[in-house]
């Protein structure tokens, strides 16, 4: 009953009720207006240099290569121009001691490293052709541009991006830490390491995953205006809109293409309302605070993410089983159990160990609904080493986590609440019908149970969004969709690079339907397409 009771209480410490909701979201269209007038503040509204979305009859063979969070992926993308596309990938984990390596090289040969071993596997053509050329090139410029592919790089940390290849890293997250880098070109860095390997490939976009999402969803689910955002719920969060240029009141460092009067802005929400003016602020997400790599920022990240809901959680059972007024995973004899044993946490249990629980666990307790809980309970034996835990104790764990995962999700409806109001598209008359289309990615979206729903459950209680709005709100996944927006996104520049960028270079994919295929430089310089 004890149980019962403290479950309860630390399940309330979680609520965000519907007015807590309202006031973020007006704090959020607050700091997003301050971030799209100066540099340095809580969102930081980055501009990407991109001018437009694209519409599906984008044609080409690309690169793509992913660093965000646990794996970095590199892979090939066929855009075939109707709307659909071909993706080869392959995907490595990302070893723990190059997240904090000393140096930047480390981190950035072991990615060239990866794109090394990919071409010989996958285009063993191109890398190979690219060899011989080299050998018998006499001048030692005139293999320069041959047979390159143009890649676009995925890089998911908050950059100062300076042009459409060229990026200064703000700040790392999501566990990364090598001090090295901060304030380096991350497209350089990775140039660079690509150059002392040989390999046929220019660094030809940086992009954020989230304007990846939203280009991907442009081009696979085109409407008549594309889609609006592109939001990331995984390991982190963060979202990436169309903003109005003339609502672009900082300077812009770069050259950037003015006819489209809109430009993708990566809001950087991970580090929304950092000074905690609105965010629910539990001991536990304090203690959390504490011991990241970051404190005191990606506030919002820390609340919402994959990497950290898990730990949050963990967090509020130890509180538990070291409470010794309730008994959790402790029982007083095999009676008290209703599998008539006892519970036994072993000494290794990753409840003990920070960051020890994975978030994964919670998509498992959510979505029992067998009447003993007995795949969590398996799943607490499996992964966490709590052996023969009773009914009661699992109760507690599956509300305790559905309580953080739905504060998680009612956060995230403030994030894409404000952002649909502030694109002011549900109240454009010309708009009336048009779904307001928003495309999203990571594992927490996808795979928890419900995310989406409770999302939506709360766009409907939200001023000026509410039923009819929350209606209109398309959230549809974008599976893979940082890979395929790099690779539209390295298209843009490969057509800017060729010096012919028109005034609207989304008109002229249209009009062309350009097949770039691969670019070659024949020796007196000229450049072909291929095909
Ligand atoms: C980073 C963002 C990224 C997001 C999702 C955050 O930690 O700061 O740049 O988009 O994670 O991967």
């Amino acid at each position: 009953m004890a149980l019962e009771a403290e479950t309860k209480a630390i399940v309330a410490k979680f609520d965000y009720t519907d007015d807590d909701v309202n006031k973020a979201v007006d704090e959020f269209l607050r700091q997003m207006a301050e971030g799209l007038g100066k540099d340095g503040t809580s969102l930081s509204q980055i501009p990407t240099y991109v001018t437009g979305v694209p519409n599906g009859t984008e044609k080409g063979l690309y690169m793509a290569v992913d660093l965000g969070g646990t794996n970095f992926r590199v892979c090939s993308i066929q855009l075939n121009g109707d709307s659909t596309f071909n993706l080869t990938y392959t995907k490595v984990a990302i070893p723990k001691k190059l997240m904090v390596a000393k140096t930047a090289e480390e981190l950035f040969a072991f990615l060239a490293k990866q794109i090394e071993l990919f071409l010989k596997t996958n285009h063993e053509e191109q890398f190979v052709a690219h060899i011989r050329r080299r050998m018998t090139v006499s001048s030692p410029d005139g293999f320069r541009d041959e047979n390159v592919f143009r890649l676009g790089f995925t890089f998911s940390f908050p950059v100062q991006q300076i042009g459409i290849n060229k990026g200064n890293l703000i700040r790392w997250t999501k566990g990364f830490d090598i001090p090295d880098a901060i304030g380096k070109d991350v497209c350089a860095l990775l140039q660079i390491e690509i150059d002392k390997l040989h390999l046929p490939v220019k660094v030809a976009a940086l992009v954020n995953d989230t304007v990846g999402t939203l280009m991907a969803r442009s081009y696979t689910a085109p409407g008549k205006t594309g889609a609006v955002l592109g939001a990331i719920f995984g390991t982190g969060t963060n979202g990436a809109y169309v903003e109005k240029l003339a609502n672009l009141k900082k300077p812009l460092l770069g050259e950037y293409d003015k006819s489209t009067g809109d430009m993708v802005i990566n809001t950087e929400w991970g580090s929304f309302d950092n000074q905690l003016s609105v965010l629910p602020n539990t001991p536990w997400d304090m203690a959390l605070d504490k011991t990241s790599v970051n404190p005191g920022i990606q506030m919002y990240e820390k609340r919402v993410s994959g990497m950290f809901l898990g730990e949050i959680l963990r967090l509020v059972l130890l509180d538990l089983v070291k409470n010794p007024a309730v008994s959790f995973f402790r029982d007083d004899n095999s009676n008290s159990n209703d599998w008539k044993s006892t519970t036994t946490i072993a000494q290794n249990s990753g409840i003990y160990t920070p960051w020890g629980l994975d978030t994964a666990i919670m998509s498992v307790a959510a979505s029992d609904n067998t009447p003993e809980l007995s795949v969590l309970r398996q799943e607490l034996e499996s992964t966490l080493n709590i052996y023969s835990p009773a009914y009661d104790d699992a109760q507690a764990f599956k509300a305790i986590a559905g309580a953080v995962a739905h504060r998680a999700a009612r956060l995230a409806a403030v994030a894409i609440a404000a952002i649909v109001l502030q694109t002011g598209k549900l109240t454009d008359p010309a708009l009336a019908d048009e779904p307001i289309d928003v495309g999203v990615d990571g594992s927490l979206v996808e795979h928890y149970p419900y995310f989406r729903d409770m999302i939506y459950e709360t766009l409907r209680i939200i001023k000026g969004v509410g039923e009819e709005g929350a209606k209109r709100i398309r959230i549809g996944i974008a599976k893979d969709g940082s890979g395929v927006g790099a690779a539209l996104i390295a298209l843009v520049a490969a057509n800017m690079e060729k010096n012919t960028t028109p005034a609207d270079y989304l008109a002229e994919l249209r009009s062309q339907a350009i097949n770039h295929h691969l670019t070659t430089v024949p020796e007196d310089g000229e450049t072909v397409a291929t095909d």
